[in-house]
């Protein structure tokens, strides 16, 4: 049964580990992050953007596949199905199809119109023991079309957001969606430390998990991280197995054409992924 994103992000905080969201695309992407989850009894956050939940015919066919999937592989462990990046409707839409956790992100409005449909959505996720995520100060970079400059979030917004009552909460630390270009100033560690003086025991999120050296992702973590989203490195090594095994000719091999050949080094390489990832972040073993 899937369930809400609150109490593995508490007990993370309070335990210095952060549970990683991992964004899935298809059939393949959730059976790998589920897969590797429960063989390393970790928690586990399944994120789906708009863009993806359009791609998988819709919000509905996505909770339809994901509790078939827990049902079907006998997963244990704690699952949160969240919806990332969500707008005001497709917050709405998740909650009425059966998600258990959604973010609205409403960084792009004034703070008053953010701070009024925010409240207005945990009055509701909070009825319906959802968990529900939201972001002050845009996260850099592209997704889903999506361009944000990646600015420093200001701590006082945050504490005002994390009042109302959110059960965590994205900041903009000078972090980006996607790779990160060659000069990037890294994360703000300053930014981080302030919103987390302010804000206490709420959860923090950190987006843009994508290419993040090691240290800063231990850095964070001690600084109230409790959430590190990923989307593109798993995007990537699904397409590098991929691409080697074309180039390798092995489709041309007797049946290799079949997808379920086709397309099992790149789930293999999400597994790899994830499971680096879930090591790095400290959620092994916290099932
Ligand atoms: P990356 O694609 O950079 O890993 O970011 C993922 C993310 O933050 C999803 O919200």
């Amino acid at each position: 049964m899937l369930v809400s994103a609150k109490d593995m992000l508490t007990k993370a905080k309070a335990g210095k580990y952060a549970v990683g969201q991992f964004n899935i695309n298809n059939l393949e992407w959730t059976k790998s992050i589920l897969l590797t989850a429960e063989e390393l009894k970790s928690p586990v956050i399944l994120g789906v953007s708009e863009g993806a939940g359009k791609y998988m015919c819709g919000y509905k066919t996505v909770v339809g596949m994901v509790n078939g999937m827990l049902e079907e592989l006998g997963i244990t462990v704690p699952v949160a199905l969240h919806l990332d990046h969500g707008s005001y409707e497709g917050a709405k839409a998740c909650i009425e199809a059966g998600f258990s956790s959604i973010m609205f992100d409403g960084s792009h409005y004034p703070i008053e119109e953010n701070v009024a449909k925010t409240k207005e959505l945990v009055a509701i996720c909070n009825e319906k023991g959802m968990s529900i995520e939201a972001e002050v100060g845009s996260i850099g970079g592209e997704e889903d079309g999506v361009v944000g400059a990646g600015e420093c979030a200001d701590p006082e917004e945050c504490k005002m957001i994390a009042d109302l009552g959110v059960t965590m909460l994205a900041a903009g630390i000078g972090n980006i969606h996607g790779k990160y270009p060659e000069n990037w100033a890294g994360l703000s560690f300053e930014t981080l430390d302030a919103v987390q003086k302010l804000t206490g025991d709420m959860p923090l999120v950190l987006h843009g998990g994508t290419g993040i050296p090691e240290d800063m992702i231990q850095k964070a973590i001690s600084l109230g991280v409790s959430k590190i989203n990923v989307n593109t490195e798993c995007q990537l090594s699904f397409a590098d197995a991929t691409r080697k095994y074309i180039e390798a000719g092995k489709d041309l091999e007797g049946k290799g054409f079949d997808p379920r050949k086709l397309l099992a080094p790149g789930a293999d390489a999400i597994k790899a992924t994830v499971k680096e990832k879930m090591e790095l972040f400290g959620s092994v073993g916290k099932a």
